[in-house]
């Protein structure tokens, strides 16, 4: 099966450097805690019980296409939901986010994970894509998403967030084969899985490797790039874009376009226009308006974003975009903001 097609394609063409009438614009972690009528679904449901319930998933996905007026939406999901399918036991938190029980740091620990079947056990995330889709009516694309193996690791063998992950690095300092085979073994089993959300009807997948950055260049390109790489290369012929988001790492931008992704995410501590002179004449950038500017004034928050589309400069290929997640205390109306002004300042003249 491939997506249903769409009314605002903006998205879309601009994944493929394609001509636009305007930037298309679009934020990561756009459902969540910053938009009331999400908390009011959260008040009923714990986190995990919500991305388990498709009906609650297309809802939650919908929420800032009306309420926003986003170009794309994001499938409401979490990337730990991998590796709770490959068996480790997953809980969240309140105020301190995923914890992964018992965390993997042995060859038995390892041997103990699956390969999990994505119809198995990860149904209810393909589920949840078909109830989005109904949901959606074809007004917007849909965007399927999973961490990247790296950024799967990290969690898996630190078994929480952390602040120098020390288990995850010393893992591929002195043991850099197992951690080979590990990060291996992730990279398959995201390869299914972003194949199977394909298979659903996702229009285009986002890899999120947000803790790319905690190695050095020439570790992150030994041990991040690589499985990126292999991911991208299996996901390609399925024919849909494909967004390469490495955290804290515009030092390897131009190894990041040459894995074959249509998109790399630029985050907001790299300069568009700069990233754009090395890398844009391969790939479209998406990004990257600090996130923490919607807490400025609306009329701030407006010139920032003319900023961010000034720095990209004219041309095609710029998905507009934060730099990194909005925040869950983020006024709506900035949000709003961010909408109104990229469709102001970004409106081609008509040809
Ligand atoms: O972008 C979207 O709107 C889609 C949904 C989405 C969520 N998580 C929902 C979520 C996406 C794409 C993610 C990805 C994700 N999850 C990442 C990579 C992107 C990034 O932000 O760097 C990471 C590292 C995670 C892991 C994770 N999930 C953490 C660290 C936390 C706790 C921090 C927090 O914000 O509470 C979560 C929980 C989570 N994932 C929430 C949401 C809406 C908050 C849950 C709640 O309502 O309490």
């Amino acid at each position: 099966m491939t997506a249903p097609s769409v009314q605002n394609d903006l998205f879309l063409r601009a994944c493929r450097r394609e001509p636009v009438e305007r930037t298309p614009v679009w934020m990561m972690r756009q459902a969540g805690r910053y938009l009331a009528e999400y908390r009011a679904i959260r008040a009923q449901y714990d986190f995990i019980t919500m991305c388990k319930t498709p009906d609650v998933v297309a809802e939650v996905t919908v929420q800032p296409v009306d309420l926003v007026g986003v170009d794309a939406a994001i499938l409401f999901s979490d990337i730990m939901v991998i590796p709770e399918a490959m068996g480790m036991h997953l809980e969240m938190v309140e105020s301190r986010g995923p914890v992964l029980h018992d965390p993997i740091r042995s060859a038995a620990d390892v041997a103990r994970l699956r390969r999990p079947d994505p119809t198995d056990h990860l149904g209810y995330v393909l589920d949840g894509i078909r109830a989005t889709n109904a949901k959606l009516e074809g007004r917007v694309p849909l965007i399927g998403f999973s961490g990247s193996p790296w950024t799967l690791f990290v969690y898996m063998v630190e078994g929480s967030g952390s602040k120098n992950y020390r288990y995850p690095k010393a893992m591929i300092y002195n043991e850099p084969a197992l951690a080979r085979e590990l990060l291996d073994r992730i990279t398959e089993a995201v390869g299914d899985y972003m194949l199977a959300q394909i298979e659903a009807g996702v229009h285009a997948v986002q890899i999120f490797d947000t803790w790319g950055g905690i190695l050095p260049p020439a570790e992150y390109r030994e041990f991040s790039l690589p499985s990126i790489q292999a991911l991208v290369e299996r996901l390609k012929p399925a024919g849909v874009p494909i967004i390469a988001f490495s955290k804290d790492c515009s030092h390897s931008l131009e190894a990041i376009a040459d894995t074959g992704a249509d998109v790399v995410g630029i985050d907001w501590r790299t300069d568009l226009g700069l990233a754009r002179g090395r890398v844009g004449d391969r790939v479209a950038l998406q990004g990257n308006l600090d996130p923490v500017t919607l807490f400025a004034s609306r009329d701030e928050v407006k010139q920032r974003v003319r900023n961010v589309l000034d720095a990209f400069g004219e041309g095609d290929g710029h998905i507009f975009n934060l730099g990194h997640g909005i925040l869950p205390e983020t006024p709506p109306d900035n949000a709003r903001a961010v909408i109104e002004a990229v469709a102001e300042y970004s409106a081609r003249a008509a040809s």
